[in-house]
């Protein structure tokens, strides 16, 4: 399934960023694409406040991957920095794939492989007039769609398009 938001807000972005972490729970990774600024790093900020995690959480520019200890570990990656297409396995990451934590991959799409991953939730933010942005969301596998429509929707967030079961 896919499944479309629009936000208005750095703010409504990192609802959704809250949202969907609360929803898919651990053992999950979020992988974002979209342009420089579109709101990756803010989105993961949501994520961060699911997590129960106060530190601020900035893009790990010089880093790899920033660690975060919350109610379980937040692993941000970003791969802006990576050349090419490098394979998420050389890239160590699937050390991070535990089960017991939650990854989030800023331009996931550089690193071969991570796509596919079971537990793996696929976003793209595009950048529209001003402050909007329009995220597509494509679930996992066994994720019940209308559920989690309806738990958007609850959070005030806008689904703009839905497709699929
Ligand atoms: N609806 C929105 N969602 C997310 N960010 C937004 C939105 N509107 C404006 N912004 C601004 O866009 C920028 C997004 O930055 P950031 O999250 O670092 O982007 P990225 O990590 O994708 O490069 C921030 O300055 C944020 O305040
Ligand atoms: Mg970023």
């Amino acid at each position: 399934m896919r499944l479309v938001v629009k936000t208005r807000s750095p703010e409504e972005t990192r609802l959704l960023g809250e949202t969907l972490a609360r929803l898919a729970g651990e053992g999950v990774l979020f992988a974002l694409g979209g342009d420089l600024g579109a709101g990756k790093t803010v989105f993961t900020q949501g994520v961060a406040r699911a997590l129960g995690i106060e530190e601020p959480v900035t893009s790990p520019t010089f880093t790899l991957v920033n660690e975060y200890h919350g109610d379980c570990p937040l692993y941000h990656v970003d791969l802006y920095r990576m050349n090419g297409s490098a394979d998420a396995w050389d890239l160590g990451l699937e050390e991070y794939l535990d089960g017991r934590g939650v990854v989030v991959v800023e331009w996931a799409d550089r690193a071969g492989g991570l796509l596919d991953l079971p537990g793996v939730w696929r976003l793209f933010i595009t950048i529209l007039e001003g402050d909007e942005r329009e995220v597509e969301i494509v679930p996992p596998r066994g994720v019940d769609g209308s559920r989690l429509k309806e738990t958007l929707g609850n959070e005030g967030l806008e689904v703009v398009e839905w497709r699929g079961s």
